[in-house]
């Protein structure tokens, strides 16, 4: 696969230009600024261009001039990931989604939704809620991330532990091929097994092997009812050892949420909110739904059990909407708010539930040997933990000479517990040189196999997922 990529030439503007409109091929250096970054870490970019198509059409015209003159582009979302995966690291062509922003049926016959890509995942689940339906996955980012971008990273969040992650409501894709070829994979159909799946080889692939422009959705019902309780632990570990009796009595929460005391102290400062119980050394947010409040008060009843036995102080019920609204806004919003403490890198481990505790216990124990803070949250329910490592006040020196070594201690840990390196973030661009601690060389350059026969000139998203 060629690494060489070359530059957009006047020429080449001037088509692009012709393709999808000279409004929409932006080359001012702020525009080139803004679109150069996402939200990983400080890392910025400058794309030599930014396009915005209108349609699949436009989109495969840009995408056939390009691998004629092997010019990088990189599709582009909302622009909220946290693996590098939007950053266009050759330069080249930016191809931004944003003009997609269709919804363009919500079928409540047999609860589907067709959507464009560049739809915000609020503004879709807004949509389908006023009519009663429900689209669950909902990344932090929801209020500015898109539903491509969710395909492209199979985005997760706090509901996956119930309801799965981004994947689990794709029926069908429309998607344009690095060769300009318009695909639809998949269908309206909730059974198909007609070939390769190939609507679940693309969703996860990180915008590297074809550029999604139209969903169709699995959709369900919306629960009526929910309720939410804080509860805090007088140590992490201990909270982390409750997650999976919450599971052995039966009840599977809608979320099972668990953040650090640095985690919720960050959160708070930020908004200039408090969270209840925030002064305890970490916290589980819990919560269920469903449509008999009944059931749900006996869940909260059986998970206030299970929690006591593991030491938990008293648990606190968010018991009206603005309540419940108030404690997610602070947990959405910590990510942003620990990674403005300092320098940072973020990590996306994932184990299986149960092996929680050791992941939890061995992250600090690494961190500490290298001096280094870190602030851990995450999907609990999920065994699926942020690890933020921040460089605080710890000298350049040591900072530069550990960060490396710590993440990978961390990610060998993670797989020796029977884990992987990524959960919800991918690869990307930031996570690459780690791969081969998940994956085999076999499978890694089958992967690379496929990224040959979608992509053969190389020109989609490159420099991502692989070294
Ligand atoms: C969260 C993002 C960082 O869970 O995945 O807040
Ligand atoms: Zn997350």
């Amino acid at each position: 696969m060629s690494t060489v990529m070359n530059r957009v030439t006047p020429e080449i503007a001037e088509t692009l230009s012709r393709i999808c409109g000279a409004a929409h091929v932006l080359a001012g250096r702020e525009t080139l600024e803004a679109y150069g970054h996402d939200e990983t870490e400080d890392l910025v970019f400058l794309p030599d261009v930014v396009v915005r198509p209108a349609d699949s059409r436009e989109i495969a015209e840009v995408l056939r001039l390009a691998s004629a003159r092997a010019v990088a582009v990189t599709p582009r979302a909302g622009g909220t990931g946290l693996s590098g995966g939007a950053l266009p690291v050759f330069g080249g062509i930016v191809l931004s989604l944003e003009r997609l922003n269709r919804i363009l049926e919500i079928d409540t016959a047999d609860l589907q939704a067709v959507a464009e890509a560049g739809v915000i995942t609020q503004v879709f689940q807004e949509a389908v809620e006023e009519k009663g339906l429900y689209y669950p996955p909902d990344p932090a980012s929801r209020g500015s991330c898109t539903l491509g971008g969710n395909l492209a990273e199979c985005a997760g969040g706090p509901r996956a532990v119930k309801y799965g992650v981004t994947k689990d409501y794709v029926l069908g894709i429309e998607a344009v091929l690095p060769t300009g070829a318009i695909i639809n994979t998949g269908g309206r159909v909730l059974k198909n097994v007609s070939g390769y799946n190939l609507t679940q080889l693309i969703i996860g692939s990180e915008g590297t092997l074809a550029v999604i422009t139209k969903i169709i959705f699995r959709l369900i019902p919306l629960p009526s009812h929910r309720r939410v309780i804080l509860v805090p632990f007088s140590s992490l570990e201990a909270a982390a050892e409750s997650v999976s009796g919450i599971f052995q009595a039966g009840i599977t929460p809608s979320a099972l949420e668990f953040m650090e005391r640095a985690a919720v102290r960050a959160a708070e400062e930020r908004q200039g909110k408090k969270f209840p119980g925030g002064e305890a050394e970490a916290q589980l947010l819990v919560e269920v739904d469903g449509n008999s409040e009944d059931a749900l008060d006996a869940d909260i009843e059986a998970i206030a059990g299970v929690v006591a036995k593991h030491g938990a102080g008293d648990a606190l019920l968010a018991d009206d909407s603005q309540k419940v609204a108030d404690v997610w806004a602070l947990r959405r919003g910590i990510g942003e708010a620990v990674k403005s403490i300092s320098a940072y890198r973020e990590e996306d481990t994932v184990v299986p539930r149960s092996r929680l505790p050791l992941l939890v216990k061995g992250v600090k124990e690494i961190c500490s040997r290298y001096g280094i803070l870190s602030i851990c949250y995450g999907h609990a329910g999920d065994g699926n933990v942020h690890v933020n490592l921040l460089k605080g006040k710890l000298a350049d020196a040591k900072w530069d000479a550990g960060i490396e070594p710590a993440v990978e201690e961390i990610f060998r840990l993670t797989v020796s517990l029977e884990g992987t390196i990524s959960g919800e973030h991918g690869i990307g661009y930031t996570q690459r040189g780690y791969l081969p601690i998940a994956l085999s060389e076999t499978e890694i350059g089958l992967m690379k196999a496929v990224k040959q026969a979608f992509d053969p000139t190389g020109i989609l998203n490159p420099g991502k997922v692989f070294l």
